[in-house]
């Protein structure tokens, strides 16, 4: 039916007689002679329909934009003057000899040239969206990363495995999609948040190394690079250390830039401890771009008068820190203002600064701000020493809890590195490792694992771990590049004890832990090998590698904000009967 697509129709076919099939992306008519840009996949090439054929000529009048066509004509020059350099297909046009209109389309509820459409109105006519030609490379190129990581994965001996989609919960981190069962009335299969404990099994089944795309399902606040179902790359493997794993899957990320983009990345990626990137960045997953680094202050504030910086600074759980902000004294008052508001969405209560307009004259007014007053002159002169300012910077600081200061310095050092243009063309790839296994949970009053329950501490011994389980690290690794967490993994428990003590830490007491995870602490316990592995969010990585703003971008229908499908209307109510056979009662008042 067809000879070449509409992108494939250069000069080498000219005089050559082709058939092409695809949509009609503009109809114009000049003086008698109608004019039709035709695209399918691969491009868009021109079609002429010449009046001296009527037959088909009176067809093409009648054509409107997104028609479905198959055009058999001759490809031929273009005049002069008509040439488009820009477009592969630009030196030549075809001039048509047969017209069939294969399917008519109603006017599309937007241009597919129009860049300003509501995302709503996007999602809910995806098809047509999914139309315009940065999307489907967008959606090419992952297919393309995709076969690239299999390649690699393959070569080195990996295996495809699948896993189960109606299962068991896997701890994650966020809640389940739960789907009810008809043969046991009250139960409830969990759709996998990962496939992590599945991978771990079949390292204790000896597969030794897998791997898999494979969807993963999380019902968590849904942000621009979070979505309720999304992709994951998996791996496990046995017998492999972390520094080995790391090693090859910088390799696999290498040959992707590589073979995608043409872009090589500089091997060994960068390893930086959880606790330094918390210190210099505020971010376990700091963004490299952005030259900018938090300078701590909090032992230097634990003498000054200010209470608001002394306060944490003698608070165990407290820090004091600054962010120096390039030329930033030219800032007004309302763009501190701003900034202010900024961080208070992670919950700062105010970002106090410092105008360093002349860093020569500290005594007398060469620094201008509200809380100089409270600092005597050395503690002024250090500030502005470790800082590093020159004249014409600005300083601010946090005081806080850590978390806050870190969040809220964290974020700001982001958001100054693109409003100020600081943001490094670049990519910055790197490993942050050395993770504390638990994390204390103020409010549950609990520790929580910061990876999941099965990564394995850097004790050696369980009663070590029990001893003061928030001084132990994990031997856990995330990859981050350019400020997204593109995958995270560990080396994995794999001995029933050490389990059992990382369990009672979490408070999972015994029974509880049979529940919910017999099935692997008794794998552990029959022959389960040393084992790690690492999943990567694979739309997240397309996502970065397309240059693209949301996720969203990279999926081809995904779920809006509040996880709904524009386009289906999914979730929906089901009908009574299936719910009855589900053994579901629903409450239409809440209750
Ligand atoms: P983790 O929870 O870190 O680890 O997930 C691995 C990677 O998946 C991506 N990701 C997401 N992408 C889009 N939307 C989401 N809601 C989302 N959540 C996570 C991130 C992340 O780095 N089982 C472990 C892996 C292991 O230990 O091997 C796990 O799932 O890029
Ligand atoms: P105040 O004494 O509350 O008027 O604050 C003086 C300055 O300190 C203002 O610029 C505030 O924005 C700032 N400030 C107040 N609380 C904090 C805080 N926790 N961290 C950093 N700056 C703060």
């Amino acid at each position: 039916m067809r000879t070449h697509y509409c992108g494939q129709v250069t000069e080498t076919l000219i005089g050559e007689k082709v058939t092409v099939c695809g949509w009609v992306n503009r109809r114009r008519d000049h003086g008698g002679i109608i004019f039709v840009d035709l695209r399918d996949r691969e491009g868009i090439v021109q079609i002429v329909f010449d009046p001296d054929l009527s037959n088909i000529f009176e067809t093409a009048e009648r054509i409107r934009n997104e028609y479905v066509l198959h055009v058999e004509g001759l490809v031929r020059v273009r005049p002069e003057g008509t040439v488009n350099p820009d477009l592969p297909t630009g030196q030549v046009e075809i001039l048509a000899q047969s017209l069939v209109v294969l399917n008519e389309a109603v006017t599309p509820p937007f241009q597919l040239d129009d860049e300003d459409v509501h995302e709503e109105t996007r999602l809910r006519y995806r098809y047509i969206d999914l139309r315009r030609p940065y999307m489907q490379q967008r959606i090419r190129t992952k297919a393309a990363a995709t076969r690239v990581l299999r390649s690699f994965l393959d070569a080195h001996d990996f295996l495809d495995i699948e896993t189960p989609i109606l299962t068991r919960a896997t701890p994650e981190g966020a809640r389940d999609y739960l789907v009810p069962s008809r043969t046991q009335a009250g139960s409830f299969f969990a759709l996998p948040q990962s496939p992590q404990l599945f991978k771990q099994l079949l390292m204790a089944s000896g597969f030794d190394r897998y791997y898999q795309v494979v969807r993963c399902f999380r019902d968590e606040d849904l942000r621009a690079d979070r979505q309720p179902e999304f992709t994951q790359l998996d791996i496990e493997t046995s017998f492999m250390n972390e520094v080995e794993i790391m090693s090859l899957m910088e390799d696999m990320v290498c040959d992707l830039f590589k073979r995608i983009l043409d872009v090589t990345l500089e091997k060994p990626f960068p390893r930086m401890s959880y606790a330094d990137a918390m210190h210099r960045y505020g971010s376990d997953k700091p963004d490299l771009r952005i030259p900018l680094e938090l300078v701590d202050l909090t032992e230097l504030m634990k003498q000054v008068e200010f209470k608001v910086f002394s306060g944490p600074a003698n608070d165990a759980a407290g820090r004091v820190a600054m962010l120096r902000v390039p030329g930033g004294a030219m800032l007004t008052r309302k763009e501190i203002d701003e900034y202010t508001d900024f961080v208070g969405q992670y919950g700062a209560k105010g970002l106090a600064y410092i105008k360093c307009t002349d860093v020569s004259d500290i005594q007398s007014s060469g620094l201008q701000s509200p809380i100089l007053k409270f600092f005597p002159e050395d503690i002024t002169r250090e500030i502005v020493r470790r800082s590093g300012a020159a004249s014409g910077d600005l300083l601010f600081f946090g005081a806080d809890k850590k978390p806050i200061v870190n969040a809220a310095l964290g974020a700001l050092r982001v958001k100054l590195g693109h409003d100020l243009a600081l943001v490094e063309q670049a990519w910055r790839p790197l490993w942050v490792v050395e993770f504390p296994m638990f994390e204390w949970d103020a409010d549950t009053k609990r520790w929580s694992a910061l990876h999941h329950p099965f990564t394995a501490p850097a004790c050696k011994t369980p009663s070590e771990l029990s001893d003061d389980p928030g001084t132990i690290l994990s031997r856990a690794y995330d990859m981050v590049l350019n400020g997204t967490e593109v995958g995270g993994g560990s080396v994995r428990v794999h001995k029933q004890d050490m389990q059992a003590a990382i369990f009672k830490v979490l408070q999972i007491d015994t029974q509880q832990a049979q529940e919910k995870f017999g099935f692997l602490l008794q794998a552990l316990g029959h022959g389960t090998p040393p084992h790690g592995g690492i999943a990567f969010g694979l739309d997240r990585l397309v996502m970065l590698m397309t240059a693209s703003q949301s996720i969203r971008d990279v999926i081809p229908f995904p779920k809006t904000q509040n996880a709904t499908c524009m386009l289906t209307d999914a979730p929906s109510p089901p009908d009574a009967q299936q719910l009855k056979e589900l053994h579901i009662r629903v409450r239409t008042v809440s209750d």
